[in-house]
């Protein structure tokens, strides 16, 4: 029989905040082969993050050829790709040249909290609130775009005239793959869409309202496609990494898609993933819910025509990055996981809270404004203290999202699935354990979002048959139950609370 035989593996660009990746999977979920190149923090302020994205493109590059190239395999054996991202990070290029007009604005910046705050003062902030879900914050990338409209010498004329153009990393990704000036095409998901504050999140369409807010011509967005798409989002350039005939099929911000490598399809399953930040999804299925209390709605994904699944999120801006912060700011740790052998060497925290409020407070406080802060100290702490405060400010940040999660749904989590890069320590999972009083999971597949995104890509071009396919591939890695006693914990975590009311103090 001639029918072609359909390659053995699907890969994964996931374009994260401090490396880009590519992975390779196989049929059962199995990572084959992947390398990972970190690129350039640029911290021009207190509170500015920017990335290079030339740089960012590059480095996308080198990841692809250099897997490919020491696990022998050749874009053909690749039977679909799918991009995930760092999501609201925001380039602004010009389609002629190619060339960026400014460093892309990274999620974590602050620049643009006064412009945020301005929305809250004319009824524009409900606006935004209702329609795309989001509480007006710097976090989005529709103020960053503003700020670039308003800061770069004739950006302004050259978007109205249709040459500048927005995206974020997946669409500048995306355009740069499929020939950039020579024909690159311009798109997104619906999940990055979600994030702009510019998306209605019932069309799934942008809305000429919201835009008018932040004076953005349309003619800078991408079109917005869904996060699976058989036909492809465009035909791949013959000169780049992937050569011309690998298809390009999924494209989701990278917490979505940890929430597919999570195989989160049923209403009232959630995901935490400990990265640069915490984000933790819940699906609420095919209608969006609106959040009273400090949570975000966005959309978890589309595949094809099918309706959107929308999610409720905890957006947590600062976990892993405190850790990092440990290491090279402070130099009292060489790496991540020395960080658990310095806090293991204490019983406790000590007595001190440590807010790693860096680029303000994401969920459920929502305050750009807010500064880190360590309370408690005496001269009797260590740096194991606060390697263990650090740890367990990654746990309480958690719980208090996991909190609002259950007063907006009223469903109690019975166990959190975990993954990402901090799952690797085990005492933080033990104390995460202990602070929610749950059990924690975490699946043999921690890479959850490049395996997300593969998942997406496979479906489209039917590598995997369905969903129920991919819930086979899920096997639990190891779990943790909490230890702590529930007076203890309740103690513990009001110390917490009383932590942030004083960073917040120190602000108001
Ligand atoms: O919203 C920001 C988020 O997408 C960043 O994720 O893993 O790149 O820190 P990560």
């Amino acid at each position: 029989e001639a029918t072609a035989r359909m390659a053995d593996y699907i890969g994964a660009v996931d374009q994260g905040t401090t490396s880009t990746r590519f992975m390779v999977f196989d049929h059962g979920g199995n990572e084959v082969a992947r390398h990972q190149l970190e690129h350039e923090q640029i911290l021009p302020r207190s509170g500015w993050v920017e990335h290079n994205p030339v740089e960012i493109w590059e480095r996308t590059v080198a990841a692809i050829t250099t897997t490919l190239h020491r696990s022998r395999l050749a874009p053909s054996d690749l039977a679909a790709v799918g991009i995930t991202n760092q999501r609201e990070t925001t380039v602004v290029w010009n389609r002629r040249t190619g060339r960026p007009y400014h460093n892309a604005i990274v999620w974590q910046d602050t620049r643009t909290d006064r412009i945020a705050q301005a929305l809250e003062r004319d009824g524009r902030g409900e606006v935004i609130r209702e329609r795309a879900g989001l509480p007006p914050a710097a976090y989005f990338s529709a103020g960053k775009v503003q700020w670039l409209l308003e800061n770069v010498p004739g950006l302004r004329e050259d978007a109205e005239r249709g040459d500048a153009v927005f995206g974020t990393t997946d669409t500048w990704v995306l355009w740069n793959l499929t020939g950039g000036v020579h024909g690159g095409v311009h798109v997104t998901d619906v999940t990055n869409a979600s994030r702009t504050m510019l998306m209605d999140l019932r069309t799934l369409d942008w809305d000429e309202e919201l835009l008018s807010f932040f004076g953005i011509p349309r003619a800078m967005l991408p079109t917005i496609r869904p996060s699976s798409w058989a036909e492809g989002y465009g035909g791949l350039d013959e000169r780049g990494p992937l050569g011309g005939a690998v298809p390009v099929t999924a494209i989701l911000g990278d917490q979505q898609a940890a929430t597919v490598g999570q195989v989160c399809f049923s209403p009232g399953e959630a995901k935490n993933t400990y990265g640069t930040g915490n984000f933790l999804l819940l699906n609420t299925g095919t209608e969006p819910v609106a959040s009273r209390s400090g949570l975000l709605t966005t959309v978890a994904y589309r595949f094809g025509e099918e309706p959107a699944v929308y999610a409720l999120e905890g957006s947590i801006a600062v976990t892993g990055s405190a850790v990092q912060w440990l290491r090279d700011q402070l130099g009292i740790i060489s790496g991540a996981a020395q960080s658990e052998a310095l806090a293991r060497q204490v019983p406790d925290n000590g007595g001190i809270y440590f807010v790693p409020a860096f680029s303000g407070l994401f969920a459920p406080y929502w305050r750009a404004d807010a500064r880190g802060a360590i309370v408690g100290l005496a001269r009797y702490n260590t740096n194991a203290h606060l390697a263990r405060a650090t740890l367990e400010a990654i746990c309480y940040q958690s719980r208090d999202v996991v909190e609002a999660m259950e007063a907006d749904s009223g469903v109690a989590l019975d166990v959190l699935r975990v993954d990402g890069g901090v799952t690797a320590n085990d005492l933080c999972m033990q104390i995460q354990a202990d602070v929610l009083g749950v059990p924690v999971s975490r699946p043999v597949v921690a890479e959850t979002t490049a395996l997300g995104a593969a998942y997406a890509a496979g479906l489209a071009v039917g590598f995997w048959r369905s969903t129920d396919e991919l819930r086979a591939n899920w096997n639990e890695d190891r779990r943790w139950e909490p230890a702590w006693s529930a007076e203890r914990r309740e103690e513990a975590y009001a110390g917490w609370k009383k932590a942030v009311r004083r960073t917040l103090d120190w602000v108001d």
